[in-house]
């Protein structure tokens, strides 16, 4: 059923070059879907262009970015296809009136849709891809008038809600204290001393996003930025060993980037959105968020700098979650303060810019044995509960006396 070790492990070993790995034969398949179309496309009757506009624009030539259009119909989600009118989705080269370059220039920098300008602001544009301040307000602006960016009736809001993914932590009391389990469109931190189950977490939920809908996954692909160095790919087989899912497949949608840095783990954060589209990406691991920014930024002088980047990161990856509905789980350390007389002695790193970053936190600390207790800290709709769950060769289960 599953391969050997030394067989799955040489598949993941190919390392492409925005420093995500990804298997060797996907790597292949994946240089052949990248290269723009071939010279004969381009000749074809120009494509027919969604009623984006009526200006004259210029005979925008098919571009190569052209292609990302072709994937986008059979990558989007279902649920959003069906009811969405506006052009969210649709390729920044269909902004009215852009220009080649400029639509190059910011698809490398990550904005490939039009959602991810409309949700951009000016300065950010500027910043990331190179372009002048009034070009990114024009462009912010023809954006916003394709993209629905009002207010949304909140009748609407819940039947959005209500079709949100979850992704389950493989325990049932885990998955019953996050109301069904991890959300997409939003960021979830999980903090917690060393050893208490972070990775493990993160272990089980790439199993979770990755396996076939018919073992109860996803069927949907994993980035995973792992900046401590922790990811195991062996722990993934063995917790496939438990649905009986074939963990080639399962690590075949696991696209690993190992940040060796904090300016690393940023760079890959901006890469990710092609690596989303193209691989159907419903679950973005960091782990662990602060590692870096914390050893790079020692001392209390550099703690505003490191707070101004770790906001800025932040920030980036809720839109990443927001714009193209994707759950993002962000692992942290915790620090201890000896000087807190009552309650808990130890807090996640980041203070106040993760707190109110992230849309949902964990905390996790050690009980028994195997056992680990888990508390939701802050929720806009889970209460401030406690559960038990256990980390175990098969990953993330129910403790045996809970049943
Ligand atoms: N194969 C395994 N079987 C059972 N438990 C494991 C296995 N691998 C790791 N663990 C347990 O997971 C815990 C470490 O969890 P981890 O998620 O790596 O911690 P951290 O919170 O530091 O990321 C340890 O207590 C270890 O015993
Ligand atoms: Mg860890």
């Amino acid at each position: 059923m599953t391969k050997s070790n030394h067989e799955l492990k040489k598949s993941i070993s190919c390392i492409d070059k925005s420093g995500y790995s990804i298997s060797k034969r996907e790597s292949e398949t994946m240089s052949k879907k990248e290269e723009p179309p071939k010279t004969t496309k381009t000749k074809k009757t120009p494509q027919k262009k969604p009623p984006v506009s009526k200006t004259p624009e210029k005979k925008v030539k098919k571009e190569p970015e052209d292609w990302i259009e072709e994937i986008l119909p059979k990558q989007r989600p279902k649920v959003a296809q069906k009811e969405d009118k506006d052009l969210s989705d649709v390729a920044v080269n269909r902004i009215p009136g852009i220009g080649p370059a400029v639509a190059d220039k910011l698809m490398s920098a990550g904005y490939i849709t039009l959602a991810a300008v409309a949700h951009a602001s000016p300065i950010e544009l500027v910043e990331h891809c190179e372009i002048g301040e009034q070009t990114a307000k024009r462009l912010i602006t023809a954006a916003r008038s394709q993209v629905g960016i009002g207010f949304r009736n909140a009748k609407e809001l819940l039947k959005v809600r209500k079709e949100l993914v979850k992704i389950s932590t493989g325990s049932k009391a885990l998955d019953s204290l996050l109301a069904g389990g991890i959300e997409t469109s939003s960021l979830t931190e999980i903090s917690g001393e060393f050893r208490t189950g972070k990775t493990q977490i993160c272990f089980q939920l790439c199993v979770m996003t990755a396996m076939d809908k018919k073992l109860g996954g996803l069927e949907s692909g994993v980035i995973y930025v792992d900046t401590e160095g922790t990811f195991r790919p062996e722990r993934i087989m063995q917790i496939c060993e438990r649905f009986d899912a074939p963990a080639e497949e399962v690590l075949s949608r696991i696209h690993v980037g190992r940040a060796y840095n904090s300016d690393h783990q940023m760079v890959l954060v901006l890469e990710s959105p092609k690596l989303i589209r193209e691989k159907n990406v419903k679950l973005l691991i960091i782990d662990s968020l602060t590692s870096h920014f914390r050893a790079e930024y020692a001392g209390r002088g550099s703690l505003l700098e490191r707070q101004q980047k770790l906001n800025k990161y932040l920030h980036q990856l809720l839109r990443l979650a927001e714009v193209y509905d994707v759950a993002v789980v962000a692992t942290n350390q915790v620090l201890s303060k000896p000087d807190v007389l009552y309650g808990e002695t130890t807090f996640p790193i980041g203070g106040h810019i993760v707190a109110h970053s992230c849309t949902t936190r964990i905390f996790l600390r050690k009980g028994k044995g195997d056992k680990r207790i888990a508390r939701v800290i802050d929720s806009p709709h889970i209460p401030e509960i406690e559960t038990v769950f256990s980390i175990s060769a098969e990953g993330i289960i129910d403790p045996e006396d809970s049943t």
